[in-house]
């Protein structure tokens, strides 16, 4: 039977109880985390967000009717008690902050009974995915979840007191906006009084932040929702927040600037993490070159070496012919101390390998015995092989893996396996904070799927003033003012420099394969506000979900995210998405596809 809280009042959360407490009377409410009844006296948890207090029943404290009640306390039934905080009389538990305490209870309420959950509630949880995402209301009980869902309010607060000292204005903007083409899939909303027409969800407030800029609003912040229909990872939802933000009068260095103070400041205040300054920098090409990634894990050695100049005429068909591409290279890492792996391994990175797009993978190994065996061999001379261990630095108990083709692939191959293997042997340390910008990212990509370049960042991103006269005989050589911010191999964050003027962004959206009436059916809004004087400006935008689940040492971010979606984009608590009834759709004016086999 459920008891009111009337005439009690909360003193403290649980972990909030200290030593100086000790001999005074305080008020806890909570859930019972685990209640032992050892005879004459019951020993009970007491669980709140700030943590455990252990509590104390004994008949002579706390009367017969109390000691009663207290022998029917079950697992997650919410509580008031009222008691005199007193030293541990048993074992100190150094793992609790609470360790050296505990409440001898006087009175106590039980303020509601809980059904048998369907898992325990218990830190790094062990029952399946799934079944915590039912009953996720469970699952954000567990402490885990709560220090993260904490700090993600923490990292809000800073960020908001950071920007505004520095002169930012928050300001919102729409959630029902204007579908416009490049970027990912947008989530379409259907409007009942335009029949036929939609709106769509912001991929982020991109355009309406320029917007601001040409409204003279010269610094905005927004903590803001976006929404991509993409397929999901680890470190993707659907729905996500950024930290938004745009500048005007500013040029690359100023971003950085500011942005630099900011993550000291953020990680000193909510970690005591004092991050070095300034960040270091490294441009696109290098992060490619050396590390295989546009968001290189710097904790991990195994750099990529380009051994094309050293195969080039070599015996092997696989090497030559991948030098003969556009753009190809072949490239490898040394994975040191791997050297004896047996050929049931050897042949599972191969096909990781080509999971990610090669045709295979080459491998020499060096076991310790100072022998030499490899998947290309027979197709080199000794003096050949000699040469590409020694390009590679290839030491006894080392282990050379070797992708040819072309770049972009080569990169992705070995970019991967230096991760994979980084994961394996243990070689990443989730308290060690390693930040690098990446700079002077190109402007366009190839896509072979459009068959025409797409913008890398997005059409409004500022080209490098050098590089720009090449825009019609090199195309893809032109550098962008972008930039990203990454944090342990993961992208963090993102920006550029924006084009303002009228030219560019014409020639912009040429190249892009927009004719011009196309461009501004799309973008007038935009279009149209530069025409009436629009400043210099630059911006920069986080994944606050990704930040976040970095600073907590999170796996995903669904571990950051109070309620987040499942891989195929569904809630499994609330059911979303769902069928609607067929009067809602009759209203809308639109028909249900069917989903028939
Ligand atoms: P961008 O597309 O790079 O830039 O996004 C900025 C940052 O948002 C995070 N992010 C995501 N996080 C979780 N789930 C997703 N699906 C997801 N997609 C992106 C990443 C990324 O770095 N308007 C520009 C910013 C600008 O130019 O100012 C933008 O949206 O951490
Ligand atoms: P094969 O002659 O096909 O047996 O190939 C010899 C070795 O080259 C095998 O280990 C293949 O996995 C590897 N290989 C094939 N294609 C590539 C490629 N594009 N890059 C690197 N290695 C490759």
């Amino acid at each position: 039977m459920a008891e009111s809280m009337a005439g009690m009042k909360r003193t403290h959360r649980c972990a909030e109880v200290t030593e100086q407490e000790t001999g005074s009377s305080v008020t806890l409410m909570g859930w019972v985390q685990k209640s032992r009844n050892k005879g004459g006296i019951i020993f009970v948890d007491l669980r709140d967000r700030s943590g455990i207090m252990q509590l104390i029943f004994e008949e002579d404290k706390i009367g017969a009717e109390g000691f009663e009640k207290a022998g029917r306390l079950r697992s997650e039934d919410v509580i008031a008690v009222t008691g005199t905080v007193s030293r541990r009389a048993g074992a100190v538990n150094e793992k609790l902050a609470t360790g050296t305490i505990e409440v001898i209870a006087t009175y106590l309420r039980i303020l509601a009974e809980a059904e048998t959950p369907p898992f325990p509630v218990e830190e790094d949880s062990r029952t399946k995915d799934e079944l915590r995402l039912k009953n996720r209301f469970l699952d954000l009980r567990r402490p885990d979840l709560q220090r993260n869902l904490m700090l993600r309010s923490e990292t809000a607060y800073l960020t908001r007191e950071f920007f505004h000292r520095e002169g930012f204005l928050e300001i919102e903007t729409p959630m029902l906006g204007k579908s416009t083409p490049e970027g990912a899939r947008d989530y379409l909303v259907p409007s009942r009084i335009h029949p036929g027409s939609f709106y769509a969800l912001p991929q982020s407030p991109q355009l309406f932040k320029q917007l601001l800029m040409c409204s003279g609003y010269d610094r905005y912040i927004q903590i803001a929702r976006c929404f991509r229909d993409e397929d999901l990872r680890a470190d993707r939802q659907p729905e996500f927040t950024q930290i938004d933000m745009e500048l005007s009068f500013v040029d690359v260095e100023d971003v950085i600037d500011v942005n630099e103070r900011y993550l000291k400041f953020l990680f000193h205040e909510a970690l005591g993490v004092e991050v070095e300054t300034p960040i270091p920098r490294m441009t696109w090409q290098e992060a490619m070159d050396r590390f295989g990634s546009d968001k290189p894990a710097l904790r991990v050695g195994m750099e990529l070496v380009n051994v094309s100049d050293v195969v080039r005429n070599c015996g092997f068909a696989v090497f030559r012919n991948a030098l003969e591409k556009e753009d190809g290279s072949v490239r490898g890492i040394n994975v040191k101390g791997q050297g004896g792996l047996g050929r049931k391994k050897l042949d599972k990175l191969a096909e990781f390998a080509r999971g990610c797009g090669a045709g295979g993978l080459a491998w020499i190994q060096l076991p310790e015995d100072g022998s030499v065996k490899s998947s290309f061999a027979k197709f080199m001379t000794e003096e050949e092989m000699t040469q590409l261990i020694r390009a590679m630095d290839g030491q006894a108990g080392d282990l050379l893996l070797f992708a040819a083709d072309r770049n972009k692939i080569v990169w992705n191959v070995l970019g991967a396996l230096r991760l994979q293997f980084a994961d394996e042997l243990g070689l990443l340390d989730p308290r060690e904070f390693r930040f690098v910008w990446i700079t002077e990212f190109p402007l366009l990509e190839w896509s072979d799927e459009e068959n025409r370049f797409m913008a890398m960042h997005h059409p409004f991103t500022m080209p490098m003033d050098e590089d720009w006269p090449k825009i019609d005989s090199d195309p893809g050589s032109v550098r962008a003012k972008a930039y990203d911010i990454v944090l342990n191999g993961n992208e963090i964050g993102g920006g550029s420099v924006r084009i303002h003027q009228n030219d560019i962004q014409e020639k912009m959206f040429e190249v892009l394969g927009f004719t011009k009436e196309k461009a501004w059916e799309q973008f007038s809004f935009l279009l149209n506000a530069f025409r009436y004087g629009v400043p210099p400006h630059a911006g920069l935008a986080y994944g606050l979900d990704r930040l976040v689940m970095l600073m907590a040492g999170a796996d995903t971010i669904r571990d950051v995210i109070a309620f987040p979606k499942v891989k195929d984009a569904s809630d499994l608590m609330t059911g979303a998405p769902a069928p609607v009834d067929e009067k809602q759709l009759e209203e809308l004016g639109i028909r249900a596809g069917t989903s028939e086999v």
